[in-house]
């Protein structure tokens, strides 16, 4: 196929993405390290030490700057933050802080998730996702910690996939609910903290509707809270944005997770600095549900379809409905064949190269991620970093897709196909 140059527009933030969590180790007042932790709980291994990026995290910085990055997006961690209600942990704060000036020593933006799936013990056992109030109590963590944090913020994003539990609900993923009183591992994690298992919401392990509804709360809140805090920095919200394509007679099965999951939060995201687009695949929706990929196409190690041309589609729906400017804060694939990452960025960004023809305005691309690292209930097994990690030494190893993507995030540009409309 033919290619031109493309050059992405000055400022444009080249990133990997990672999560707290997932990265750092050790998060032991989570409570998803409570779930890891309790027999019979889906998940296949606990997080450990994951990349120890807690201590790592100078190499980690200076090794993205060192491959062409000008970004980082990573999150801070609630439970480190606020171990007990109200008890905010000024160490863990100055930590952040030196992460965040070890950002700019590299000249790397960073762009800072305040929620990136796992919240305190505390809060998950005091009703968590399915109360309302936890988004004041969200809204307080953000707060206190902006006031430490602000002055050094690139770009911040409120909550990590807000929509993700009504999501994977209405893809026939996950039930509507999940009840302790029916799964005995949500029942005994909640009680190793004293909790009353009816009041145990982990998010994910909730109510995947009513917790949408906290999260839109929280999100509210935690805007007005960032915008009103040190510093000054775009704030946005970042959304499980799959490709939704209905097969014949999944039309309206379709249009409603459209506006159950993705038109509900564009609307609220419309007076946002941005929208946090991360795209991994097309879903095939039926009358009954996601379908799985048809027998013999490329899957992933995640089991999605190989479908990079889905970010192109999302970008452009989040686009045309919330009408604020787009970062890809996540698009990558789980892959043991480097390769295969390979094309599938490399189709990816044409995506979005077609999108700025176009005159949509994106603002960035965050690979996801940049470490082999915990990918929650399926463990250590899939892999999505540029770099392997390790994880009895932490020696990091660079795989041939770093170079490459280094590559292009330095030059601003890279060869795209020819638009020919
Ligand atoms: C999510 C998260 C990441 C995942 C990534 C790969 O979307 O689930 O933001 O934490 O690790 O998407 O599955």
């Amino acid at each position: 196929m033919p290619t031109e140059r493309f050059t992405f527009p000055a400022n444009f933030l080249w990133g990997t993405a990672t999560a707290a969590h997932q990265v750092e180790g050790n998060n032991v007042n989570s409570d998803y390290w409570l779930l890891e932790h309790t027999a019979g709980s889906p998940y296949v291994e606990p997080s450990g030490d994951a990349c120890d990026q807690y201590h790592y995290y100078a190499d980690d910085i200076a090794m993205l700057a060192r491959l062409g990055f000008n970004s980082y997006r990573f999150s801070i961690e609630w439970a480190r933050v606020e171990p007990e209600p109200g008890h905010f942990s000024r160490a863990v704060l100055d930590h952040y802080r030196r992460v965040l000036a070890c950002c700019h020593e590299n000249k790397i933006t960073p762009v800072v998730t305040f929620h990136h799936f796992t919240s305190p013990r505390w809060v998950a056992g005091d009703g968590g996702w399915n109360d309302k109030k936890t988004a004041a109590l969200f809204a307080r963590y953000c707060e206190r910690a902006a006031a430490h944090l602000g002055d050094l913020i690139g770009v911040a994003c409120t909550i990590n996939e807000a929509n993700l539990g009504a999501y994977l609900y209405l893809l026939g993923v996950l039930p509507p609910r999940l009840d302790p009183a029916q799964l005995p591992w949500l029942a005994d994690a909640a009680r190793r903290i004293g909790a009353d298992p009816n009041r145990f919401a982990p998010y994910l392990m909730c109510d995947q509707m009513k917790a949408r509804d906290t999260m839109l709360e929280a999100h509210r809140l935690s805007f007005a809270a960032l915008k009103s805090s040190r510093g000054n920095f775009p704030v946005g919200i970042t959304l499980a944005l799959g490709d939704l394509q209905a097969v014949p007679g999944g039309e309206e099965r379709r249009d409603r997770m459209k506006a159950e999951c993705q038109d509900i939060f564009y609307e609220a995201a419309r007076d946002d600095d941005f929208i946090g687009v991360q795209t991994y695949t097309r879903d095939r929706i039926s009358a009954d549900g996601a379908l799985r990929p048809e027998p013999g196409v490329e899957t992933t190690m995640m089991h999605y379809e190989f479908w990079p041309e889905a970010l192109e589609a999302t970008i452009r729906q989040a686009s045309a409905v919330a009408k604020v400017p787009i970062i890809v804060t996540e698009s990558g694939i789980g892959t043991d064949k480097d390769d295969r990452r390979i094309e599938y960025v490399r189709r990816a960004l044409a995506g979005v190269a077609n999108c700025l023809r176009d005159g949509i305005d994106v603002r960035g691309y965050f690979y996801w991620s940049l470490l082999d690292n915990f990918e929650w209930n399926s463990g250590y097994r899939p892999t999505f970093g540029l770099v392997a990690v390790d994880r009895e030494t932490q020696n990091r190893s660079m795989k041939p897709s770093a170079k490459w993507l280094g590559d292009i995030a330095r030059a601003n540009a890279t060869a795209v196909p020819i638009d020919h409309t």
